[in-house]
């Protein structure tokens, strides 16, 4: 089966499989594919795993993963109730930023995960993936919170928790941000675009 092919995550899990199609996965301990609610209104997409995610398996289960947890609570949700993935599902080696070729690569998995996780809002956490998913370069202080039309989902992009624990005035911004996330979900605006847009249809690589 190809990754297109998949109807269900579990189903794009077994495509992924063992997989080595990258480098990154000579480093890995465990490929982090993502974690939540399949049918969930809200998906996050960060950048790569860390050391914790790379033990456990799982996405933002590290100090940036606490205050992930910390700013879904603060709106009313719990991360069982969205869905958490990352640009790519491997821990780059010192969490280094994930290579261009690295990105490219796990592309099709993050692309089919839109596609069957249908959100109507795409977060992205942090520039990195914001970048990937814009397919250009994005000024995170320019952008943040706002709320763009993409193809069957509106983007928001925010900052990434990482930052908010390096630099402290930035989590007052990610809480705030958050709250906007919550009124955009309130306000039951349909996303523009085709419900389940091929990635060619996208525009975004
Ligand atoms: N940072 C990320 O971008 N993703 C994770 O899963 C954990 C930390």
């Amino acid at each position: 089966m190809e990754a297109s092919e998949a109807g269900t995550l579990k189903e794009l899990l077994e495509v992924l499989g063992e997989c080595t199609r990258c480098t990154l996965h000579k480093g890995r301990t465990k490929i982090v594919f993502g974690m939540g609610d399949e049918n969930a209104d809200l998906l996050f997409v960060g950048e790569a795993p860390g050391r914790a995610e790379d033990a456990q398996g799982l996405p933002f289960v590290g100090p940036a993963g606490r205050l992930l947890d910390e700013l879904l609570t603060g709106i009313g949700l719990k991360r069982e109730q969205v869905y958490i993935a990352n640009v790519v599902k491997c821990r780059p080696p010192g969490n280094r930023d994930p290579l261009p070729n690295e990105m490219d690569t796990c592309n099709p998995f993050l692309l089919e995960q839109i596609r069957i996780i249908k959100p109507r809002i795409l977060c992205a956490l942090g520039r990195v993936a914001a970048s990937v998913i814009l397919d250009k370069n994005v000024q995170m202080n320019k952008v943040h919170g706002q709320r763009f039309p993409g193809p069957g989902y509106f983007f928001v992009p925010v900052f990434h928790p990482a930052a908010a624990l390096r630099t402290p005035s930035t989590r007052g911004v990610l809480i705030e941000d958050f709250n906007r996330l919550k009124e955009y979900l309130e306000q039951d605006e349909q996303p523009p675009g085709p419900p389940a847009p091929e990635p060619e249809q996208m525009g975004l690589f």
